[in-house]
């Protein structure tokens, strides 16, 4: 039985300590130095303990990643503890509202803020590819009047890689900054298409003249083709600044599926409709939607002890509240609760804000909340704001989806760099019958 083994290689050195865990294995008295880098242990070290020679060796367990780091990546930054939040080492507070969803997605994907030359370019190639193919058209046109715009977002993704077989071609840079570019151009057009879609109005092409925001915002709301729509520049900007908020949030559920389905080496269309698809669920990009149905549910605020109780007792959640990492207030809540101020301006006060705060307030000093470390999230706030700007309940997780790509392409780009990574495949501890034979039939 192995013992006393000597510190891998690089093992540091700090204060004349080894920053390394010695494990002892109780079950054979063996002992085992592993090495610590970066605040983790490599998983695969543990193999090296058995209990016996033909022993498969010592796997972790871990439901749901709760501790366990998939990679190592430069592009966002959560203290969970302490509220900050990082896009390449940048806050958050200083990148919304100073620069724009498209220099934070250059940011993103880039690892740095675009130079002048660079920004043109930039923001060239995402206004040369916002149009989609007319058999796109087609093809969301075979979708029922009813169905949710966020399906709809996710299938046509999916079928976007039909239309550009090159995309295959992932290990080729020029080719991959080509479906970056397309994929961060398109989706505000897909989205529309949805939403009008559902309304039986006709598409509206992109006007490549108009920003980013204030372009989706013409998409959605311009009554014709023929029909001026100018968007409110404050509702265009307050749009950007969501846009910005909700770029990137490191490994999410969203973003482990983008990584994990291109580490098979899938397309990034594939990969990003099962990111949306991720994205679309009640926990994750679909909570904002569902913080609003809750919010016109109880109506008053005489209601909120009544919905708290519901809580408390387990029989549902606090939507738009609690989160894996954050321990404390995220801090997108708060700048979403500052931006709220200038889009009511215009657009008059929503009412579910005084019940939003009022909520707010009975559960940040209720016990079951501060115990559980439970604070409002992004979506706390937000599905409120997009209901102000005119925005229909059941879009609210597409307008998570769409800045979210540009997250989802530099980790995905990220991850196809990084020469550690290989094809994702957890390990299971198979619970099952050990070995059965089917009985003979009886003749
Ligand atoms: N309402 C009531 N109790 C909650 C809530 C909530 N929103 N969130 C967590 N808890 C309780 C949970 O019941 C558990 O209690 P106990 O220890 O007694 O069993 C404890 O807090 C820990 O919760 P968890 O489910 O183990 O935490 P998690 O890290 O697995 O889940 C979460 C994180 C975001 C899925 C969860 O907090 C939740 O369901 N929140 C509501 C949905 C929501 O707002 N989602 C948006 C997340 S932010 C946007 C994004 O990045 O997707």
């Amino acid at each position: 039985m192995p013992t006393g083994k000597k510190p891998a290689e690089g093992t540091e050195k700090r204060s004349g300590r080894r920053s390394s865990l010695t494990v002892r294995d109780n079950r054979t008295g063996g002992e085992y130095e592993i090495p610590i880098e970066r605040g983790a242990i490599r998983a695969l070290d543990l193999r090296q303990i058995k209990a016996s020679e033909t022993d498969f060796g010592l796997l972790s367990y871990d439901p749901s990643f709760q501790n366990t780091a998939a990679c190592q990546s430069g592009i966002t930054f959560i203290d969970g503890d302490a509220g900050l939040l990082r896009y390449r080492g940048y806050p958050i507070e200083e990148l919304a509202g100073r620069k724009s969803y498209l220099e934070v997605a250059y940011l993103l994907i880039y690892g740095r803020l675009p130079g002048r030359t660079e920004l043109a370019n930039w923001l060239h190639n995402i206004t040369y590819h916002t149009m989609v193919h007319e058999n796109v058209k087609k093809f969301m046109d075979g979708f029922h009047h009813d169905a949710h715009p966020m399906g709809m977002v996710v299938s046509t993704l999916a079928a976007l890689s039909t239309f550009y077989p090159e995309a295959k071609q992932i290990h080729d840079s020029e080719i991959r900054q080509r479906q970056i570019h397309r994929l961060v151009g398109k989706i505000p057009t897909i989205a529309s298409f949805a939403y009008r879609h559902s309304l039986g109005m006709s598409y509206i092409y992109p006007d490549n003249d108009l920003s980013y925001t204030a372009n989706f915002l013409a998409m959605m709301y311009r009554p014709s083709w023929t029909a001026r729509y100018d968007s409110d520049p404050v509702l265009s900007k307050a749009l950007d600044t969501m846009f910005v908020l909700h770029a990137d949030h490191e490994q999410n559920c969203s973003t482990s599926t983008m990584r994990t389905v291109g580490s098979s080496l899938a397309d990034p269309y594939v990969a990003s409709a099962a990111a949306a698809a991720a994205l679309y669920g009640p926990l994750h990009g679909g909570a904002n939607e569902e913080v609003v149905r809750m919010l016109q549910e109880i109506g008053t605020k005489d209601k909120v002890p009544q919905l708290i109780r519901q809580v408390k007792a387990g029989k549902r959640r606090l939507m738009g509240f609690g989160h894996r990492i954050y321990k404390n207030y995220d801090p997108r809540a708060r700048l979403i609760k500052e931006a709220a101020e200038s889009v009511f301006a215009i657009t008059g006060k929503n009412k579910l804000i005084d019940l939003a705060l009022a909520l707010e307030k009975v559960a940040l000093s209720d016990d079951y909340f501060i115990k559980r470390r439970l604070y409002p999230n992004v979506d706390f706030y937000s599905g409120i704001i997009y209901q102000a700007m005119g925005f229909p309940t059941d879009i609210f997780p597409v307008l998570f989806a769409i800045p979210r790509m540009s997250g989802w392409l530099a980790h995905w780009q990220e991850m196809l760099m990084d020469q550690e990574q290989k094809i994702t495949r957890p390990r299971q501890i198979y619970t099952g019958p050990r070995e059965r034979h089917v009985p003979e039939e009886a003749t």
